[in-house]
């Protein structure tokens, strides 16, 4: 059994490898942090301060190195740095690896910043030495060993057929639904799409939370009642399909009209606001005008 590398063993790593050893699987967790290690080491895992891949039969080499934002940007300064780690690595070994990234990465980061950081370090192509993957983690921090083992949704991204092969006969054991890609990038904007959609979500009730203080209302009963009304929440796959604005009669009326609302009561909703923006936007492109996007 192909023994897993887990490269960055924080919340997600740390998750990952158990949920792995849980499995059965032969893991090693890698990190720089000492006390991390020493954490590792005194509940009896097999933890290092590096990747030794000179004596090791073909592995999976997992990739969970933090990806902070500083600002509007990622910083990758850790993620690459464990990239190359594993490049040199790669360069001392004679068989084939796959190299998994794990980690929230911006899209196009497997194939423009892994794979030619590992071809520069190994001396080494894809497809001969190593095969690049993506496998982005969906667990949440508070239930991150449950959710490993338990995941609702799993996604693999590949060029190589093999590869996905390989990673679907080792995912597919902790259930859920599995998604194949061929383009890493596909898999890398699922999983920020996924983040951010959370995240709009959680700011649109926090927009109507600010309306409901300002009306003396209670926004409890309300959310609850529209998150079982709204088809938009009832079901999964509407209003997904790109490019399509808005119409009929009722979502602009009343999202226009709920504008001069909030602006009665001197209340700011810029998310309100940006969606009236961004339909309008799409409404031009699609009736051929020309498409605003930049
Ligand atoms: N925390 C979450 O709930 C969660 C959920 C899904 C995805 N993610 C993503 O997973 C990735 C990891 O997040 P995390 O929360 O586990 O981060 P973390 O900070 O808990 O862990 C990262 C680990 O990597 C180690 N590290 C840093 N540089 C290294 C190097 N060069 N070599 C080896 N190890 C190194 C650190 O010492 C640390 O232990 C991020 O991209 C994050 O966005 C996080």
């Amino acid at each position: 059994m192909a023994r897993i590398f887990v490269v960055g063993s924080g919340v997600v790593g740390t998750a990952t490898g158990r949920g792995f050893l849980h499995a059965g699987h032969k893991v090693t967790f890698i990190d720089v942090d000492e006390r991390r290690l020493e954490a590792l080491r005194s509940e009896g895992l097999d933890a290092q301060d590096g990747l030794d891949l000179r004596a090791e039969p073909s592995s999976f080499i997992i990739l969970t190195l933090p990806t902070p934002n500083v600002g509007h940007t990622y910083d990758l300064s850790a993620f690459e740095a464990g990239t190359v780690s594993v490049g040199q690595a790669l360069r001392e070994s004679y068989e084939s690896h796959v190299v998994v990234v794990r980690s929230t990465v911006p899209p196009g980061t497997a194939e423009q910043v892994v794979q030619p950081l590992l071809e520069m370090n190994s001396g080494k192509v894809p497809g001969e030495g190593f095969t690049v993957a993506s496998n982005p983690e969906f667990l949440r921090a508070a239930s991150a060993v449950e959710d490993f083992r338990h995941p609702w949704m799993t996604v693999v991204a590949s060029r190589s057929a093999r590869t996905r092969e390989r990673l679907g006969e080792l995912l597919q054991p902790f259930g859920g639904d599995i998604r194949y890609f061929s383009n890493p990038a596909e898999a890398e904007l699922i999983k920020c799409a996924h983040n951010i959609y959370n995240a709009t979500k959680i700011s649109f009730w926090n927009e109507m939370w600010l309306v409901t203080k300002e009306l003396g209302l209670e926004l409890d009963p309300i959310a609850q009642t529209v998150a079982r009304s709204a088809e938009g929440s009832l079901n999964p796959l509407y209003g997904i399909r790109g490019g399509t604005p808005y119409g009929g009669v009722c979502l602009p009326k009343d999202t226009q009209g709920f504008l001069g609302v909030a602006d009665s009561m001197g209340l700011r909703m810029p998310l309100l606001k940006a969606v009236v923006e961004v339909n309008d936007r799409m409404a031009q492109a699609a009736a051929g005008g020309p498409a605003d996007v930049r």
